[in-house]
């Protein structure tokens, strides 16, 4: 592990793929956007945990506070089902809630499956790390990240964090002009 790549949490959020159930395939999906969509010099911080409230909050604590990610993305525990507690997780540590975030990711997942509107997913920032929650799906993936990514980089920016950089495959980024 080199200490100077740009660190980026990925935190499944999962009781089955914790005990060993299955096999987490989300994670893995959120590092393969990242190397097909950001060209700047990186590494995963990845954590797998379960559906449990503290242990989320202390895997984000962490990544935030200690390893510093500017951006941190966990997967799974969106939805309405008891167990489901990722967004009450994220709020919890969260310094403020960007609601745009979870806005445009229903947005554009419900032109695929109707079924997009039973996730919370929401965005929040946590000192100069920002916190994006995804569903737990492997194909949401990739379209909920296409969703917010050319808004992304600027709000890292807004945040106090580097300048990224896209290869040519990501989607557009947007940077206000000064
Ligand atoms: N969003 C996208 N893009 N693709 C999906 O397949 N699944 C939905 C929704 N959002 C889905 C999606 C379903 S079926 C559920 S129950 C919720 O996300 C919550 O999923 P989670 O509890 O695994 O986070």
């Amino acid at each position: 592990m080199e200490p100077s790549l740009l660190p980026v949490g990925i935190v499944t959020v999962s009781d089955r793929a914790t005990s060993g159930v299955y096999e987490d395939l989300s994670g893995p999906a959120i590092r393969e956007v990242f190397t097909q969509w950001l060209a700047t010099p990186w590494r995963a911080e990845y954590r797998l945990v379960p559906d449990e409230q503290p242990r989320i909050e202390a895997a984000l604590v962490e990544l935030a506070d200690v390893q510093r990610c500017p951006i941190i993305v966990t997967t799974g525990g969106t939805g309405p089902a008891p167990r489901d507690v990722t967004p009450e997780a994220t709020v919890a540590v969260c310094d403020r809630v960007l609601p745009g975030f979870g806005e445009q990711m229903r947005a554009v997942s419900l032109r695929s499956v109707p079924t997009a509107i039973l996730s919370r997913q929401l965005a929040g920032t946590r000192g100069s790390s920002l916190i994006i929650n995804l569903p737990g799906k492997p194909a949401a993936i990739e379209e909920c990240l296409g969703a917010i990514w050319s808004a992304m980089p600027y709000c890292v920016e807004l945040l106090g964090g580097p300048k990224l950089a896209f290869t040519e495959s990501a989607p557009r980024y947007h940077r206000p002009s000064p």
